[in-house]
């Protein structure tokens, strides 16, 4: 059958499942990174497992979010991630070398591989033809240990692009092409696979973009063929050997087809607050701009800050605002200051920032109250530039170059500078020596942790018969907000799950966390949908660290429930729920669990000896997970 190369790829790493959409595949994965901000849980997890070496081709841990000095917490990160790297057979790449996707990008992405990276940007790396999928941190965890990674079967959008760029419309332009028609949702459960005539007229660099922005669109993953323009790049980083063409084949079939034509494309920006509210840039002339960031994982490559240092060059930018440049990596300041172009665009007013995300999460350069800010990231969602009432503005390098010059929105039939086409350099300075590879035997390396990172604590086997009293009874549509509160203080302490335990339902019950401490072990009871909301994975890992063995309700939001699963948490319904009225906090509740076994029923008796019948839809896999103690405990039993 002719495949589409989403299919080819999938097919090549395919360990089990069948490859219609829709179904559960599990494939095989080569290569995993992981970012500071995520990576630190990852890393517990991992060590949970009790691995001596990963098991991928290649992992790689990058520290590039919070890389500006907070306190201690930060450098204690960085210092961990660095010891866990050495130890366990990790590329390390320290704070200031750059971006992960960028990085990864020209140092270790390789076209036909499979990777998966705790960071929703990582099919950045689809640009080069490898598959590149965002995962959560046990994920990353599990596929440094060999495991397979369980996916949805996506659909294939094949997006072809025709003609070629043309004027001031640039890489960017066409991704927000895509958002406009599309939307943030139009791309779930789906691959976005470019194709046509158009495809040979885009570099690397630009492709990444593209690939990088399919995040927005919800898809899966995004990825281009693998070519010259793909060998070239290859070839300029060095790594020519790590070249393989790539296609899909003639006929292959697809989901959707969409085409582009990208001569007809001229620049556009996504408005506050969303990704897809895209309109042409010349429909905001006029509008003052106070702040302009160019860099991201989306918009740093080397093309991209050359078009800005042609526009800016001999120029001044206007005085109403800020020009903030963050390039993707130490290799692209290399080049931008061996070729003049820095001294471009500092000499026309621009600011050097670390070569890290810095402003995209608010890392320094957040915008003034209300601020206009015209950025060439990724994301605007309001707060994330760290300034509440922000206005971000999504636009190409060449729109932001303009934006500053001109201190607003013109219409860019105004533009009168040349940029002339990107172009890769004609060489490139190689920074792999900056990476820390890890030694051939890690034994001897000490983890070094901070106060702020704790080991996971082991956790113990499903006993056959369990007594627990309900430590909280709580309603419908408990989210995982409820659950686990976000907000900086607590997240700062994700590392740290007995101090981010404390927080557990706190603004349902203060005194939750006293009284599950003292009843050592316990059950939730909930009503409808428990669980719903974000797919935070220590709303299931704090309450289990506080005891909580069940979790009994009406019924569970999906993916709450998965993480209640992974965590060894056994996540119960009651067959008749007139029952819920009748149970209260304090309750003991006896579980037989001798009878656990799929499409079966369990029987409760309360201390007064009244009888319930509890439900469940758990698989065999599933209950064979939950007995083991949880996911980590479960592929370590496999492992051995
Ligand atoms: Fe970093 Fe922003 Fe990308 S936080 S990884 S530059 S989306």
């Amino acid at each position: 059958m002719n495949q589409n190369l989403t299919q080819k790829i999938i097919a090549a790493h395919l360990v089990e499942g069948d490859m219609q959409p829709g179904n559960e595949v599990a494939i095989k994965i080569d290569q995993t990174l992981t970012q500071d901000a995520t990576g630190t849980m990852a890393y517990l997890q991992w060590e949970a497992i009790g691995l001596p070496r990963v098991k991928t081709e290649l992992s790689v841990s990058y520290v590039d979010h919070n890389t500006l000095q907070m306190g201690f917490r930060n450098p204690d990160d960085h210092r961990y991630l660095r010891s866990v790297a050495a130890k366990y057979g990790i590329v390390f790449s320290p704070p200031g070398t750059g971006i992960c996707h960028q990085l990864h990008l020209e140092n270790f992405a390789i076209p036909g591989k499979t990777l998966i990276g705790s960071d929703s940007h990582t099919p950045t790396a689809g640009g080069i033809g490898s598959l590149s999928m965002g995962a959560g941190g046990l994920s990353v965890a599990l596929a440094m240990a060999g495991e397979p990674y369980t996916i949805t079967m996506p659909k294939v959008f094949k997006i072809r692009l025709e003609g070629q760029l043309t004027g001031f419309a640039s890489a960017k332009d066409v991704i927000l092409h895509l958002l406009g028609i599309l939307s943030v949702k139009g791309g779930v459960g789906a691959v976005m696979e470019y194709h046509g005539p158009g495809v040979a007229t885009l570099s690397v660099p630009e492709r990444a973009t593209i690939t990088n922005m399919g995040a927005e669109l919800g898809a899966t993953a995004s990825i281009f063929p693998s070519d010259e323009q793909t060998r070239a790049f290859l070839a300029l980083m060095g790594r020519e050997k790590d070249f393989t063409p790539l296609a899909a084949d003639e006929g292959a079939a697809y989901d959707r087809e969409i085409v582009i034509d990208l001569s007809s494309l001229a620049p556009l920006a996504a408005q506050p607050h969303m990704p897809d509210r895209v309109v042409p840039v010349a429909e905001l002339d006029g509008m003052n701009v106070d702040q302009v960031a160019i860099g991201s994982c989306t918009n740093s490559s080397y093309s991209d800050l050359q078009s800005v240092a042609q526009i800016l060059k001999h120029e001044h930018i206007a005085p109403n605002t800020d020009l903030l440049l963050s390039p993707g990596s130490k290799q692209v300041l290399k080049m931008l200051m061996s070729e003049g172009l820095l001294d471009l665009i500092l000499d026309a007013g621009g600011r050097l920032m670390e070569c890290s995300c810095g402003p995209c999460i608010g890392m320094g350069g957040s915008p003034s109250s209300g601020g206009v800010s015209a950025r060439t990231f990724n994301r605007n969602f309001e707060g994330r530039s760290g300034t509440q009432d922000g206005q971000v503005y999504l636009v190409s390098p060449i729109t932001a170059a303009f934006c500053a010059l001109n201190g607003k929105f013109t219409d860019p039939a105004t533009w009168t500078k040349t940029v002339s086409k990107p172009s890769l350099p004609a060489t490139a300075p190689s920074i792999r020596h900056l990476f820390a590879f890890p030694p051939e035997d890690g034994g001897e390396v000490e983890i070094l942790r901070g106060p702020n990172i704790v080991p996971l604590s082991p956790f113990d086997r499903l006993p056959d018969v369990l007594e627990l009293p309900v430590v909280i009874k709580v309603g419908d549509n408990i989210t995982t907000d409820h659950i686990m509160p976000a907000g900086a203080a607590i997240t700062a302490l994700r590392s740290n799950i007995p101090a981010i335990s404390r927080h557990v339902f706190e603004r349902v019950d203060k005194d939750f966390v006293t009284r599950a401490e003292a009843a050592g072990q316990g059950l939730i009871l909930g009503g409808d949908n428990y669980g719903q909301g974000s797919s935070r994975e220590h709303a299931a890992l704090a309450p289990r660290h506080l005891g909580v063995r069940v979790v009994l309700t009406k019924s569970f939001a999906r993916i709450h429930k998965a993480n209640l699963i992974n965590f060894g948490i056994l996540p119960l319904m009651l067959a008749n729920e007139a029952d819920y009225d009748s149970l209260a906090q304090g309750d003991v509740l006896r579980i037989e669990l001798g009878a656990l076994a799929p499409g079966a029923t369990l029987l409760a008796s309360t201390s007064e000896g009244r009888q319930l019948t509890l439900t469940h839809d758990l698989t065999g896999n599933e209950i064979a997970i939950i007995k083991a103690g949880g996911l980590l405990n479960y592929v370590n039993d496999r492992q051995k």
